[in-house]
């Protein structure tokens, strides 16, 4: 099962990407994630990609599609992936075409702006694995600390408001236009509602994905 999550910042996708994944027993392939641990690791990648994730701008494609066919390289793609967050252009749409990669089907996270401010302030992340919490909507056992290996949970350096207004500023000039891309292409596509309790949306993406 080959899949894209498509949605704007804080739609979900990695919140619904763990369940997915575990469902289908294939890997996660964020490429923000990706890009936050080059970050965290101070490697030459991380240092030049910082400045641009930190004000909710794009990482150059060229970057994002050496990170993602290498990912892809790994035997633990053989069986299928999830990409969240990847593709964010129409040329790292294209891209995934030209080098022969197909899909399955791709399922759009739909939230509102709005919705998107209101989670983003309260979001707490465990870097290392990804998984994400929210201190009021979904919030971790213990507060402050990641269920599964009890390490502190860190606030996003680009999640303020003023950077999640651009994230989502770039998200309708940029990636936004994936949908129309997607919907007129034979790949299958299914708009899913994201907003109301996490499970009821993990229910209905894995009920689309069953078809
Ligand atoms: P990335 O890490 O991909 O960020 P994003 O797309 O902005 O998406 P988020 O991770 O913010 O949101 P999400 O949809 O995963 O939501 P989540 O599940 O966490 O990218 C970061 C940066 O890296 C980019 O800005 C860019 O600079 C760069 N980058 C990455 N990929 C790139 C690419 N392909 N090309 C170029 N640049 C790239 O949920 C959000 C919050 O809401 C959480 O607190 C969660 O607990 C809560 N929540 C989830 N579901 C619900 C619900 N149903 N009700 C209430 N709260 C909920
Ligand atoms: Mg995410």
């Amino acid at each position: 099962m080959n899949l894209i999550l498509l949605g704007p910042p804080g739609a979900g996708k990695g919140t619904q990407a763990q369940a997915i994944c575990s469902r289908y027993n294939i890997p996660q392939i964020s490429t923000g994630d990706m890009l936050r641990s080059a970050t965290a690791a101070g490697s030459v990648l991380g240092q030049k990609v910082k400045a641009i994730m930190d004000a909710g701008e794009l990482v150059s494609d060229a970057v994002i599609l050496e990170l993602v066919m290498e990912r892809l390289g790994e035997p633990d793609c053989d069986g299928g992936f999830l990409f969240d967050g990847f593709p964010r252009t129409i040329p790292q749409a294209e891209a995934l075409t030209s080098n022969g990669i197909v899909l399955d089907h791709v399922v759009e996270i739909d939230v509102s702006d709005e919705e998107v401010i209101r989670r983003i302030s309260g979001r707490r992340v465990h870097e290392a694995s990804g998984r994400v919490y929210h201190v009021v909507f979904n919030p971790p056992q213990v507060a402050g600390k990641d269920d599964e290996t009890g390490d502190p949970l860190l606030h996003r350096a680009d999640d303020t408001e003023e950077t999640v207004r651009e994230r989502l500023k770039v998200y309708h000039d940029q990636t936004r236009p994936l949908v129309e891309y997607y919907s007129d292409s034979t790949v299958r596509y299914t708009k899913v509602r994201g907003t109301g309790p996490v499970e009821d949306i993990t229910k209905d993406v894995l009920d689309v994905l069953k078809d």
